[in-house]
C-alpha cells in the first residue's frame, strides 16, 4: 500500500498540544506506531456486525470483480476507522490513497487525485465533515457516474469539460455524521457507524498489543485497564504503554492489577475511566449551575474546553455510561453522576429532573 504525498492526513498526525492519557485522539508519535493496527479483518476485535457484514460486501466485489462500492465510516475518534480503511484495501487487494477532507481545498485538489487513481484504489478521506463545499459538489458526479464537471476558464469564456474517473472506491470516515450534507452522505452505499468496545473485546485488544510489544501483564490486570480505557482501543493501547512504564521503573516489569491501579491513580484515572475533564464537566454541571439544564456554549466556557472536543470526545462517553443527559434545554448530569461524584442530590433537583 502506497502513501503519497497527499497524505498529509493530519488525523493521524494531529499533535494534541494539551496532552490528555485518555484523549481518544491521535497523539504525537503514536501515529508511528503501525505496528498495532491489524492488518486483516480476522484480526480486527470486536464490531462484529460490521465485520460480518464487510466480508459479504467485500466476497461480493471481488467475485463480481469489481470495486467496492463507496464506505462511510462513522464514529467517535479512536475506534477504527482508519483501520478498517486500511484494512478494507488489504483485503480488496487494491491500493489506498489517503487525504482529508479540509486538505482538498480547490476542485483542482480534487480533479488530480481522482485522474490519478487507478480503477479499483481506495480513496481514503478522512475527516469527510471538514470538507469544502465547493469540492464536495464536483465529489457527488465522481461517486456517482464516475465523471468530473470541471469549469475551466472565467467568464463568457469559460466551458465545463467532462472527464471520466477509473471505478474508485471512496471510503470517508468522520467523528461527526451528522455534519455531512444528505447528498454526500446518500452517495455511500455502505455506511457504518463504530460502537464503543466492550471490556472483554478491549481485553483481547490489550492482550494482543501486549504480545506484540513484549509487554508481560496479567489477565486481570488486562481487564482492569479494559473497563477504565473508555470503550476505545487507542486509549486501551496508550494505557497499557504507560502502565509498561510504571513496571519497568517501579516494579518487576509485570503489569499486574495493583500496578494497574496505582498507575491509573497517578494518573488520575477514576474507576470508570474518567479523567479531570470529564469530571470537571460533570462538577460544572452539578455544582457551578446548580443541576440546571447547560448549553454547549456555557458549558464550554466554564470548563475552558473547545464545543467541538466536548461534543466529540466526552460527551459520548459520559452518555453512553449514564453520566450525562442531552435534554432539549441542554446537558443535565444524572442521579449517576452524583453519586459517582460523591455529591448529594439537592432535594429540588431531584424533584425538578429525576
Ligand atoms: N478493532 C480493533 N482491533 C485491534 N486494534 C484496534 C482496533 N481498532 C482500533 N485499534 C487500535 O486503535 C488505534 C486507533 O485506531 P484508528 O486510528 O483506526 O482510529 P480512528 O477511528 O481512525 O480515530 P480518529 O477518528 O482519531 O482518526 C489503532 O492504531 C489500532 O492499534
Ligand atoms: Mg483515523
Amino acid at each position: 500500500m502506497q502513501e503519497t504525498s497527499l497524505d498529509k492526513v493530519p488525523s493521524e498526525d494531529r499533535v494534541n498540544t494539551e496532552e490528555r492519557l485518555v484523549a481518544p485522539e491521535s497523539q504525537l508519535g503514536e501515529n508511528y506506531d503501525h505496528s498495532l493496527r491489524p492488518e486483516r479483518l480476522r484480526d480486527y476485535i470486536g464490531q462484529k456486525e460490521i465485520k460480518e457484514n464487510l466480508e459479504v460486501f467485500i466476497g461480493a466485489a471481488k467475485k463480481r470483480g469489481h470495486a467496492l462500492d463507496h464506505v462511510l465510516l462513522s464514529g467517535p475518534p479512536g475506534l477504527g476507522k482508519t483501520t478498517l480503511a486500511n484494512i478494507l484495501a488489504r483485503e480488496m487487494g487494491v491500493e489506498l490513497r489517503s487525504t482529508s477532507g479540509p486538505v482538498i481545498e480547490r476542485q483542482g485538489d480534487l480533479a488530480a487525485i481522482l485522474t490519478n487513481l487507478d480503477s479499483g484504489t481506495i480513496m481514503f478521506v478522512d475527516e469527510i465533515h471538514r470538507m469544502n463545499r465547493v469540492v464536495e459538489e464536483v465529489l457527488y458526479g465522481a461517486m456517482e457516474d464516475f465523471t468530473l464537471d470541471i469549469i475551466i476558464g472565467e467568464g463568457p469564456g469559460a466551458r465545463t469539460v467532462k472527464i471520466d474517473l477509473p471505478h474508485f472506491t471512496l471510503v470517508g470516515a468522520t467523528t461527526r455524521a451528522g455534519l455531512l450534507s444528505s447528498p454526500l452522505r446518500e452517495r455511500f452505499g455502505i455506511q457504518f457507524r463504530l460502537n464503543f468496545y466492550e471490556p472483554e473485546e478491549l481485553k483481547s485488544i490489550i492482550l494482543r498489543a501486549a504480545s506484540l510489544l513484549g509487554i508481560e501483564i496479567v489477565e486481570e490486570a488486562s481487564l482492569e485497564l479494559a473497563r477504565r480505557a473508555r470503550g476505545t482501543p487507542r486509549i486501551a493501547n496508550r494505557l497499557l504503554k504507560r502502565c509498561r512504564d510504571f513496571a519497568d521503573m517501579e516494579t518487576s516489569g509485570i503489569i499486574t492489577q495493583a500496578l494497574v491501579e496505582t498507575s491509573l491513580s497517578k494518573m488520575s484515572i477514576d474507576l470508570e475511566g474518567l479523567d479531570q475533564m470529564d469530571c470537571r464537566i460533570l462538577e460544572a454541571l452539578i455544582v457551578k449551575f446548580g443541576g440546571s439544564p447547560v448549553g454547549l456554549n456555557t458549558l464550554s466556557a466554564a470548563v475552558s474546553e473547545e464545543k467541538d472536543t466536548i461534543e466529540d470526545v466526552y460527551e459520548p462517553y459520559l452518555l453512553l455510561k449514564g453520566f450525562l443527559q442531552r435534554t432539549s434545554r441542554g446537558r443535565i448530569a444524572t442521579e449517576k453522576a452524583y453519586k459517582h461524584l460523591g455529591i448529594e442530590v439537592q432535594e429540588q433537583v431531584q424533584k425538578k429532573l429525576f
